[in-house]
Parts: structure tokens; sequence; C-alpha cells
């Protein structure tokens, strides 16, 4: 099998779903200052159907047949830049039927768009493509009294492209594990390396250099390390803080390999030990956790391992004295938020909050085998009045990367330690 034949065959599903031509351009490359750029990272929807990583290319799917424009070659820019496939080796490799360079776009395009009836292009997407598409539209327009049709209709393909990216192949299950594997390595080097005194960027550093040596491009976002009350900020990224003996630190990182993003949270004791306190707050999100992973199996909503943790966290916080009255009112009232303020997941693939809808016909999905999924519950203490003050600044998420088999989950983040005990014995052995 050609190392690109999966994204041809996913070319060919789209072009099966799609009447008219189809139009995708893979991202801008960014200035980060003067002339210095941010890493690039190519567009996941353009990606998904291509696996070319070169920006300033696009992807036309016509009548049947998919074209790339990208790059020419250049000898004196590939000194400096490095190699770019040019379209003969692109055609080639990446099994198109027509390439062409980037420079030929706009005179090219008008040619494609003609006597189709809709052009399927994410309008809106990226100012620099809309211009050059609209203008191409134009020319056809202008055509007509020479009896060519211009399409009548300005569609986005995306919607469609997430209905497909939402069921992993399993060349992508495959990435994924890997990914996966590679973030729980970095939680567990991170877990052996903090200690008192250490400030939170030391660890991030362990995080970042285990993901490059093995061969991960990039961490997936923006590692959040995140020691005592830091942890219940819910985006930290600073991450400039000395760690504190008796502390918790919670590490949500994760890394990208070809494209994939694994999203993993641990959360453990910096001095190696829980407090009873800290020990009784994980214990519930761990619980937690469970009933929401025992909810992921095909035929269940998407809504249920959302509902399983929060009925567990609501109990918990009545039993600890957070919330009053019974678990329902906690429910009901949404008086749980206190201290668990967001949702339990979100589709993970090549985004790390990747495509999909959650939702078709007004109803919660539901969880159907390819299916890749973060299971997160938390818990965030803030110290605040009528709040039991042993628990402040307590911060834990626990948060997996799950993939829905034909008769339940694979959980892809399993080697990260998660249980108290596993934590503690891997921090002291
Ligand atoms: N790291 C982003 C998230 O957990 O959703
Ligand atoms: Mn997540
Ligand atoms: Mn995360």
């Amino acid at each position: 099998m050609k190392e690109y034949s999966v994204h041809l065959e996913r070319r060919r599903r789209l072009l099966e779903k799609s009447e008219g031509v189809v139009i995708l351009p893979t991202s801008g490359h960014p200035v980060r200052n003067r002339d210095s750029h941010y890493p690039y990272r190519f567009d996941s929807y353009f990606y998904y159907l291509t696996g070319f990583q070169e920006p300033d290319s696009v992807l036309v799917m016509a009548s049947g047949k998919s074209i790339l424009f990208c790059r020419e070659k250049d000898p004196d820019r590939e000194i400096w830049d490095g190699y770019r496939f040019g379209p003969e080796k692109a055609k080639e490799v990446f099994l198109f039927d027509e390439t062409h360079p980037i420079s030929e776009f706009e005179d090219l395009l008008p040619k494609y768009l003609a006597d189709q009836p809709a052009v399927h292009y994410p309008l809106g997407a990226d100012e620099k493509w809309d211009g050059r598409v609209l203008s191409a539209l134009n020319a056809v327009r202008n055509l007509v009294r020479s009896g060519i049709s211009s399409p009548s209709e300005i569609r986005d393909i995306r919607p469609e492209i997430d209905e497909m990216r939402l069921i992993k192949d399993d060349h992508e299950i495959r990435i994924m594990r890997r990914a996966a594997s590679i973030a729980s390595s970095a939680h567990r080097i991170a877990m052996k390396s903090a200690r008192p005194g250490m400030m939170e960027y030391g660890v991030e550093a362990e995080l970042l250099g285990e993901f490059r040596r093995n061969g991960a491009q990039a961490p997936s976002y923006t590692p959040i390390v995140a020691g005592g009350g830091n942890a219940c900020i819910l985006h930290y990224v600073d991450n400039n803080a000395v760690l504190k003996s008796g502390d918790l630190l919670l590490i949500d990182a994760g890394c990208e390999l070809d494209g994939y993003a694994s999203d993993i949270t641990r959360t453990f004791p910096v001095n190696g030990k829980f407090t009873p306190e800290q020990k009784e707050i994980y214990e519930l999100v761990l619980k937690a956790q469970a009933a929401a992973l025992s909810e992921v199996k095909p035929g269940a909503s998407w809504q249920s391992p959302h509902d399983a943790a929060v009925r567990i966290l609501a109990q918990g916080f009545v039993d600890l004295g957070l919330c009053k009255g019974s678990v329902d009112d906690v429910i009901e009232s949404g008086d749980y938020r206190r201290f668990y303020m967001h949702r339990t997941g979100h589709w993970l693939g090549l985004d790390v909050h990747d495509a999909g809808s959650y939702k078709t016909g007004g109803n919660w999905r539901m969880l159907e085998p390819g299916m890749v999924l973060t299971v997160e519950p938390g818990c965030y203490v803030r110290p605040a009045e009528g709040v039991p003050e042993c628990f402040w600044n307590i911060g834990i998420r626990i948060e997996d990367d799950v993939h829905v088999t034909t008769n339940g989950h694979e959980i892809l983040s399993l080697e990260a330690p998660k249980t108290v005990s596993e934590i503690e014995e891997w921090m002291a052995s």
C-alpha cells in the first residue's frame, strides 16, 4: 500500500458525497515577530485529505479529479528553507490526478469552476484566499454569454469532512495510540522529576523533552503545569511558580504526532505523598472518571459520561460539605459548578478539540466505534467563605484519551499512573 493511499481514499469518499467543486487551502504561515515565523502547522482539513505538509497549497476537487496547487521547486529558496516537493514530485508521491504551481491558481481556477453547480469553499476562514476564489467565480460568471454556467451556490464542505474525521480509521488510531503513549511517558517522567523547590517550567521542560525525544513534532497545546492553587485556574499556562511540598501538581499536557493530538492530565503530590484531604478529593474525581468511562461504549449518548461524572461529583461535594442539600438539588440548581465548571470531554484527533458535532437533529449523538474522546472530570476548590478551609487550593483533573471500540472502549493513555497507590509507588521507586 502506498503511504498516502489513505488520503486518496478519503478524497474519493468526499468526492462521492459532494456535487461541484471543492476548494480547500491549507493554513498560512504567521509571523511571530519581524522575520521570525511560528513553527508551521498545516490546516487539519487539508492535511486529512492530502497528507501534504507544505504551506501555500490548495486542494481542488472537480469532475472526479483531485488537483493540488503547490509551491514550485526553487533551488535558491531550498538552500534557506529546506526541501519542497514541487508539483511534479507531489503528484507522484501524494497520488494526485493533476498538480500545478500555486502561482497559476487564479488563472486555472475558472476552468474548474465552469459548468459546476456549486463551490464548496470555507468562505471567511482565510481572507487571503477568499478574494482569489471570488474573483475566479466572477470570471466564470462573466462567461455566461459563451454558454458557460457558473456555480449558483457557495457551501462550506467542512461539516461533511467533520463527519468523516469523527470516525477514525486504523491508520489514525495507530498514530493516536503512539501519541498517547509518548505523552503518558512524559507524564511518568514529570512525576519522577518533580520535587519541592523546583519551578513549574522545570517540569514543563521534562515533558517537552520527552515529546521531542520520541519524535512528536510539537506539544498539541500549551502545557498546563500548575502547582497548588494555580491548578484552580483552568487555562493556567504561566508555569513560572515554585513547587511547594504539601501541594498538588496538576499537569495537562499532550503531544502532536504526525498531526494527531494526545491530551492527558494527571495530578500528583509534589512531595510524592497525598495528604488525607487531597486523597479524599482525588479518589472522588477518580470515581467520577470511572463512572464516566463505564458509559463510553457504542450506542451510549455523548452526554452519558458527563452525567455519570456529575452525579458522582455532586454526591461527593455533598458528603464533603462543599455543597448543601440533596444530590438532585445540587445537580438541578447547578451548584456543583462552583467546583466542577467544565464538561467531561471533547472529541480528539487532528485538533485537540477535534472536529465533529456533539448533537444531531437536536439530540446528543450516540457514540460509535472509531470515535476518540477525552474523559476528564475534575474538582477545583478556590478559597471562599463557607468552603471548608482544609480543601482550599486543591485542584484536580484526571484526563484520559479513549477510543470507542465495537464492544466498549480502549484507553489510549493507560501507561500514565493514575490511582493513588500507582502514583505514590511510582514516585517513590
Ligand atoms: N488540554 C485541553 C483540554 O483538556 O481540553
Ligand atoms: Mn481535554
Ligand atoms: Mn487536557
